[in-house]
């Protein structure tokens, strides 16, 4: 696998479900079911990891119609990683991924996690409110 840096590996496909719900508890965001989280990751359009001797240490990925609307989820640095640009590591591959293969016009969309909206300003994300403001629906309730 090709090294970005300080022997981080880079790769463009979809971790593994258990390194997935790994990454994700680490920073205490959702962590669904395995089967549940290795069919999500299966439906992605695109993902991009970060490991380090082997060890998911970063991820993000672009879900959604491929064509016209996506959304990037997903995109966690684990804290003992964090503050040394891998974030703008994986927005950088997923963003190469959106101008290339997505249709001119498509809509990109993200729900930013403040401070994270720093990170996203640096690609020319703004925010939609008051135009339009962002909203969720939860189903049920929440897996742990
Ligand atoms: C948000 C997160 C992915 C950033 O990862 P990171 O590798 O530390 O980020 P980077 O070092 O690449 O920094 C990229 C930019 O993000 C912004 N940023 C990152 N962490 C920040 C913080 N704690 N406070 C303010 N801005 C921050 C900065 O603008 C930074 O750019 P700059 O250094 O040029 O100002 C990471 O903190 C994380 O995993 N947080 C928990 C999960 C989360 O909230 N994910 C975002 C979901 S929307």
């Amino acid at each position: 696998m090709p090294k970005v840096r300080d022997e981080i590996e880079i790769s463009h496909s979809p971790p593994s479900a258990e390194e997935y719900r790994s990454l994700m508890r680490s920073v205490g965001f959702t962590v669904f079911p395995a089967a549940v989280a290795a069919e999500s990751l299966k439906r992605s359009c695109h993902a991009v990891t970060l490991r380090k001797d082997g060890v998911l240490i970063g991820m993000g990925r672009i879900v959604g119609d491929g064509v016209c609307f996506v959304e990037i989820v997903d995109v966690v640095v684990e804290p003992v990683h964090q503050g040394k640009g891998l974030a703008k590591i994986v927005m950088d591959a997923l963003m190469s991924y959106a101008t290339t293969q997505l249709a001119e016009g498509a809509f990109v969309y993200l729900s930013a996690h403040v401070p994270a909206d720093r990170l996203y300003a640096q690609y020319g994300f703004e925010a939609t409110a008051p135009d339009a403001v962002g909203m969720c629906y939860r189903l049920g309730s929440a897996p742990t």
